[in-house]
């Protein structure tokens, strides 16, 4: 496995909505490796266990990866404390990411909540011919859509509440997008309700789908057993691992 763990420079700090923060880090050996959908783990001070985090961009040239975390818990209330100048321990590039098909594919990218940032990568590998979809609770919560229309990628912004984009679910914008297009390949990553509703919907359409599950994690490297989860393949149920298995799996082969 291609991974690293050392200190690296955090460059950049945002925040970007009410208790979630991006980071840009400075790890080239990490960012040369990663792909979309892969994660990394960061230690968290006096912490024994690290935290996974998604990739959200990767910069090969500059050497950089970005990383947007909410806080939800002690680990990454103390993660936010992080800032331009500091040095992130970070182990990664960690697991399966999405499949990248050629650029002049067709992907529509389907993001609930803090399950966007991943998507923001996978949408900026096929530029205009992605369509991103993206929800989130209130306006308050909604984050990167502008980072998707700087990639050249068609942009659909949905809330539950309608204080932003359009009033709803995002699994309403897909079905309403799939009457008028047919993409090669679906990607969503978000809660597990909105995954096994996208996995559907891609099924009725015979469009091939990829989604990325969200699991507590030790060890991150496959090695603890801490991150299980039911998969059916080749026709048999087994047990694998979100941490080096996935976190990206085939949406019709996830045990729901
Ligand atoms: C592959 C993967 C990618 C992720 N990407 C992102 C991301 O890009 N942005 C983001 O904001 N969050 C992401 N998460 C969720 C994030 O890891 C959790 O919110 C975080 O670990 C919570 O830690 P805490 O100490 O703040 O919370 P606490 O609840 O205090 O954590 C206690 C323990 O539970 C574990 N834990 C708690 N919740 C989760 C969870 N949902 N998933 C995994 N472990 C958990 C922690 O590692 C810790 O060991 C991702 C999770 C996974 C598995
Ligand atoms: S977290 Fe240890 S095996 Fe996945």
């Amino acid at each position: 496995m291609a991974y690293q763990q050392g200190l690296y420079p955090v460059l950049q700090k945002e925040n970007l909505a009410k208790n979630i923060f991006s980071l840009t880090i400075y790890c080239p050996g990490i960012a040369a490796e990663a792909q979309p959908g892969q994660f990394v783990h960061l230690r968290v001070p006096a912490h024994i266990l690290r935290r996974p985090i998604s990739i959200a961009e990767i910069d090969r040239k500059q050497g950089t990866i970005r990383i947007i975390y909410e806080i939800r818990g002690e680990g990454t209330k103390i993660l936010a404390d992080l800032k331009a100048g500091d040095m992130a321990d970070v182990l990664g590039p960690l697991g399966h990411g999405y499949t990248l098909l050629d650029s002049d594919k067709k992907c529509v990218v389907v993001g609930g909540g803090i399950g966007v940032p991943p998507l923001l990568a996978v949408a900026e590998h096929y530029g205009a011919n992605a369509s991103a979809i993206i929800g989130f609770r209130s306006a308050q919560a909604a984050i990167l859509e502008n980072d998707f229309k700087k990639a050249g990628v068609r942009t659909v912004l949905c809330t539950d509440d309608g204080t932003m984009g359009q009033k709803g679910f995002v699994t309403n914008a897909l079905e309403k997008l799939l009457q008028s297009e047919t993409p090669d390949l679906i990607c969503a990553c978000g809660p597990m309700v909105m995954l096994r509703k996208v996995t559907e919907i891609a099924k009725v359409h015979g469009i091939a789908c990829e989604i990325s599950l969200e699991e507590r994690m030790a060890c991150g490297v496959g090695a603890c057993l801490g991150c299980a989860c039911r998969i059916n393949r080749n026709g048999k149920e087994c047990v694998l691992h979100v941490c080096k298995d996935g976190p990206v799996f085939q949406g019709e082969e996830v045990v729901f």
